[in-house]
């Protein structure tokens, strides 16, 4: 048997929010300069294609955290697997990812992240799960809010499978 998987948001849902995201930014950003901070795995593909439709200058940067194993549920563990290439002191950081759950991983890397003194640091987050939250986390710009459903597709994963589906979907396991 497979997986079970059913559409939530198809690709054209996803690109017009992503249009919609790139302009609010664009305009916020105004004059200045934005260093993306993509966060690693999941945020890849969103990461860019919202630099697509950014018109200011924008740097790419890096990061890997983990928080989940293979497992649907967090470890409440964060560790930064890989870090920035450059320092972010002064830079406006706007930082992208995939999704927002418990809230653990993205309120330590903000808070890493501010220690380090950029002008300005923003968040920037495909999706949001608001059910599921332990810790308080601002979402400056977001995507779609969804109920509390196990996703993948467009970056995101299930045991490292379905990252590179153009759709967003919600899983049922196999063994369920
Ligand atoms: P948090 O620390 O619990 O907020 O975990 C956020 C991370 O868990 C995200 O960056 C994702 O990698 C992963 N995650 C949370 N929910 C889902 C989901 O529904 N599908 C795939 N990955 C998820
Ligand atoms: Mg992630």
């Amino acid at each position: 048997m497979a997986d079970k998987l059913e559409v939530l948001f198809s690709e054209e849902v996803i690109t017009e929010k992503i249009r919609e995201l790139g302009a609010i930014i664009s305009k916020d950003f105004d004059g200045q300069e934005v260093t993306l901070v993509c966060i690693l795995k999941g945020a890849s593909m969103f990461t860019c294609e919202l630099a697509k439709r950014i018109t200011v200058p924008v740097k790419f940067e890096f990061m890997q955290v983990s928080s989940y194993g293979n497992e649907t549920e967090s470890s409440g563990v964060v560790k930064i697997l890989q870090d920035l290439d450059e320092p972010i002191r002064g830079k406006n950081v706007l930082v992208c990812e995939d999704i927002i759950d418990s809230g653990r991983s993205m309120h330590y890397l903000l808070e890493v992240l501010s220690g380090r003194g950029p002008a300005s640091l923003k968040l920037c987050s495909l999706l949001d799960k608001p059910d599921r939250r332990v810790v308080d986390v601002k979402i400056d710009y977001k995507g779609f809010t969804i109920p509390d459903k196990f996703i993948v597709g467009y970056g995101l994963d299930y045991a490292q499978k379905y990252r590179n589906l153009p759709y967003i979907a919600e899983v049922t396991p196999d063994a369920q």
